[in-house]
């Protein structure tokens, strides 16, 4: 009985390999990239990068278990979710309204421990942000005109 269920779920994982999810990078145009667009220091471009931009970009690299279903079709989700949220590849393309939002949100999800994503920082521990380098993201943020306190939406409330 035990070796026919074994049996039985071996075969199952080699047939849901046969279900792979799309994972080539959609092009990228530099000149639009948040980077370009928003010329940070260095050492905030290079947290993005190792922080943010496997799951925010076009940029992303697969490692190797990404081939893995039913690993794979789990990160493809992440992926896609995370684009939708939030594309650094295309930042320069948005309106300036969602670009200061987009500031804003960077700052409050690091702020609140959101992003990048616990499940993100357990195989990539060079994610995990220290609170120094929180602190820097946050506060470059801030000054882009992504501090919550003073952004823009509070401004237009006090010239009403
Ligand atoms: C493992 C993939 C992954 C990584 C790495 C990651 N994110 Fe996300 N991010 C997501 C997903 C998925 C969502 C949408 C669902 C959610 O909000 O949890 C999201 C949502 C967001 C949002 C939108 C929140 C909202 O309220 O709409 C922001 C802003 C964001 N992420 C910023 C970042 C920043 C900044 C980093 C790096 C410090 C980062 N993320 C790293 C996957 C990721």
């Amino acid at each position: 009985m035990l070796k026919k269920v074994i049996g039985g779920l071996a075969v199952l994982f080699i047939l849901i390999q046969f279900i792979r999810p799309n994972q080539t990078n959609p092009a990228t145009d530099a000149q639009v990239d948040f980077r370009t667009v928003t010329n940070p220091p260095e050492e905030i471009k290079g947290l993005l990068k190792v922080a943010c931009y496997d799951c925010h970009s076009n940029e992303t690299v697969y490692p190797w278990y990404s081939q893995i279903a039913p690993v794979s079709w789990w990160l493809s989700s992440h992926i896609r979710e995370g684009r939708e949220h939030l594309n650094f590849s295309t930042y320069g393309l948005l309106p300036a309204d969602d670009q200061a939002k987009i500031m804003e949100e960077i700052s409050e999800v690091i702020q609140e421990n959101e992003m990048p994503l616990d499940s993100y920082t357990w195989p990539h521990p060079k994610a995990k942000l220290s609170s120094a380098q929180k602190n820097a993201l946050i506060q470059w943020a801030g000054n882009q005109g992504g501090n919550p306190a003073n952004g823009p939406e509070e401004k237009e409330k006090e010239e009403d």
